[in-house]
């Protein structure tokens, strides 16, 4: 069992937004005129993510929308709660053995410890109802030395500040609690996710500021391409301070990295349940030897969702 356990084992889990069968990728991505934020997001990513490595999880990672930017990793784990999702990032990506699919709850990840030497969470953590313990679970399978590139919904931004003061609003864009703005849906200040990475071991390298101009009549009269190249000269305002609706930042877990990366993709996992490793692989199935649950994998996606027996 890896030593450092996780907290959640044995716990009762936060909720999860189920995205199960949605058809988030086209509805808002493809036909919801997001043409702008997607841009914005091109060009946070390319400046944060490192040149090359080898093992990166991509937490929630949906239909696959960014992963194709991962250019520089060698494999990549896609972990997605929904097995639909996976698909639709299966029918994207291709079942190169370069890619991973996992369908796992992020408070409940099935990885032994210190294993990924990079990870992006993407317009995920505004889905998490206890964001602390998420991004516990997120530095617990991270080598020291790891870069996790994080994407968050900012409560603080210019809308909010505006809505608030002239009372649109009841809640208020300055306090660090996490505002519930829809259910399962939280809005976070940046100094509240600041100090949860400062206090996991993280050391934040880069804040950018992304999406200045999310207005509907702005990008409904300006080009997207002018758009996306002002976002881009005034991302680095993220550094200084941060009032966009959305905010991506460059941590590093602390430390220099000595553990190496197995060949097999099977020994990265561990038994979501009791903390086992390795796992026994049965044909359709993994299983834990210690505690004798077993999951599914079906059609290439890793299955470790529920409690099977
Ligand atoms: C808004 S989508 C973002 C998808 C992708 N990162 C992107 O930017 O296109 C959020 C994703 O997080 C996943 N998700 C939400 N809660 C989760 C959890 N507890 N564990 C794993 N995945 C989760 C959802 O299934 C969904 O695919």
């Amino acid at each position: 069992m890896d030593s450092t356990d996780n907290k959640m084992q044995g716990k009762k889990r936060p909720p999860v937004c189920d995205y199960e069968g949605s058809d988030y990728q086209t509805r808002f991505w493809e036909r919801g005129g997001r043409g702008y934020e997607d841009r914005c997001e091109a060009i946070a990513l390319k400046r944060l993510l490192p040149k090359n490595g080898k093992l990166m999880l991509e937490l929630g990672a949906g239909a696959g929308r960014n992963t194709v930017r991962y250019k520089g990793f060698e494999r990549v784990v896609l972990l997605d709660y929904s097995r639909t999702q996976l698909k639709q990032a299966q029918e994207r990506l291709g079942n190169s053995k370069r890619y991973i699919y996992v369908a796992a709850d992020i408070y409940r990840l099935p990885f032994v410890n210190k294993l990924f030497d990079a990870t992006t969470m993407i317009r995920t953590l505004h889905h998490m109802a206890d964001a602390p313990v998420a991004l516990e679970q997120v530095r617990n399978v991270l080598q020291p030395g790891a870069v996790f590139i994080l994407e968050y919904a900012n409560k603080r931004n210019l809308k909010a500040i505006l809505r608030y003061a002239l009372r649109h609003q009841t809640w208020s864009p300055f306090d660090l609690d996490p505002v519930e703005f829809a259910p399962l849906n939280f809005d976070f200040h940046p100094r509240a996710v600041h100090n949860w990475l400062r206090d996991l071991g993280f050391r934040i390298e880069k804040i950018l500021a992304v999406s200045h101009f999310r207005v509907s009549v702005i990008k409904r009269t300006i080009p997207t391409s002018v758009l996306a190249g002002l976002d881009s000269l005034l991302q680095w305002t993220g550094a200084l301070w941060q009032f966009t609706p959305s905010v991506f930042i460059k941590a590093r877990a602390e430390g220099e990295s000595k553990y190496s990366i197995p060949d097999d993709h099977r020994l990265f996992f561990k038994c979501p349940e009791c903390g086992h490793s390795p796992l026994a692989d049965q044909d359709d199935r993994i299983a834990c030897p210690a505690c004798n649950r077993s999951w599914k994998i079906l059609n290439g996606i890793y299955d470790f969702r529920g409690d099977e027996s």
